[in-house]
């Protein structure tokens, strides 16, 4: 079967390999005479699975022992709950930087768990831009919290400042996709249908440190203090995307972020170059530093053309570049498994529409 060339925001493409794998391991594991959906969650076979997968992302970030490595059910939105359920209590603020849908969100989902306020945001720009770093924070900040790369309208941070304050960061769209200094950050984490694997799985990495401020009393399947405790296997565990998400980052690993970074750069400028230089189509955000490398967004200069040009990409085989149903456009989402080609076969395409348009 020909496969798609799959330009989605999430669940994205995965590489060949790594669904090759996956595939395998779905029939016979290891050769246990299971598949990998029947191997127990507490057995040998799963817990090599976490531990190698634990070590990898430890590796893969550069940290040391003193971060906890958690595998969680939920995706993204479930770690919007846990962090504030978590850290955020005694009176505290939490702080927020609005960069977006998702940054939106997590808010919201920090308000059922106590203050949460918006020390920054660029929703007057129609998030067009990041917003200006907070250059104050509210007294007793349990946290600063912000989105490292915002999906839907396609900026991203590439220099974090400073803060006093413990920083905690969604990276469920930019996560190993550079060189990164993760250390800067108390905690991170990502939804794994990304750069990460498949859905309903999220990766949290928790300094420890931050477990001992842990004081409202948590379901334990919410805990972080009992997921590191447990070992991510408070209950039947994700064991199938626990899986993808450690051939992900054997794959990443391969391949070395390094490589994966230059790639991601290219790719990138395959598109931007285009946008900047195209009578036709329009990159949503203007200011070069604060464009995303993993999520291109861009408008046609008229909805018909826009239209034209979406029918066009389908008979060529292309999906998944309708731009997010808030903002409309086109999104061309190149996570690390897009290859450099697919991208170039993307932009003649776009060049040929412009010629002819
Ligand atoms: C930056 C970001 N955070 C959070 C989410 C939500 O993830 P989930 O759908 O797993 O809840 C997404 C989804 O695309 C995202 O892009």
């Amino acid at each position: 079967m020909e496969r798609k060339l799959n330009f989605n925001a999430g669940p994205a493409e995965l590489p060949g390999e790594v669904l090759h794998e996956l595939v395998k391991a779905t029939s016979n594991y290891k050769r246990t005479g299971m598949s990998i959906v029947e191997i127990p969650h507490r057995g040998p076979e799963f817990s090599e699975i976490l531990e190698e997968s634990k070590a990898l992302v430890r590796k893969l970030c550069g940290l040391s022992e003193q971060y906890e490595v958690l595998w969680l059910h939920g995706g993204g939105r479930m770690q919007f709950c846990m962090v504030p359920m978590n850290f955020l209590s005694n009176g505290k603020t939490a702080a927020y930087i609005d960069s977006g849908q998702w940054s939106k969100e997590a808010i919201e989902h920090a308000r059922y768990y106590g203050a949460a306020t918006i020390v920054s945001s660029s929703k007057d720009d129609r998030y067009d831009r990041l917003p200006d770093w907070p250059t104050e924070l509210p007294d007793e900040t349990a946290y600063l919290h912000i989105t490292t790369n915002n999906t839907i309208y396609g900026t991203q941070w590439h220099d974090i400042p400073a803060t006093t304050v413990p920083l905690i960061a969604d990276m469920s769209s930019d996560i190993l996709s550079r060189e990164h200094n993760y250390h800067r950050y108390s905690m991170f984490y990502a939804t794994a249908q990304k750069n990460l694997g498949v859905a309903g799985v999220a990766l949290a990495v928790v300094h420890k440190s931050m477990l001992d401020k842990i004081v409202r009393p948590v379901p334990p399947i919410m805990s972080y203090i009992e997921q590191a405790r447990q070992n991510s296997v408070v209950n039947t565990a994700n064991v199938h995307g626990i899986y993808a998400a450690l051939l992900m980052l054997r794959w990443i690993n391969e391949r070395g972020i390094v490589n994966i970074e230059r790639d991601n750069r290219k790719k990138a400028a395959i598109l931007y170059d285009l946008l900047d230089n195209s009578r036709v189509f329009k990159p949503y955000v203007a200011d070069k530093p604060h464009r995303s490398m993993m999520n291109v967004c861009f408008t046609a200069a008229t909805p018909e053309l826009e239209q034209q040009f979406m029918t066009l990409a389908e008979r060529n085989n292309i999906t998944g570049i309708a731009g997010h149903r808030t903002a409309g456009g086109f999104r061309v989402s190149i996570y690390n498994a897009i290859t450099i080609d697919a991208v170039a076969t993307l932009a003649d395409l776009m060049h040929q529409f412009e010629r002819t348009a």
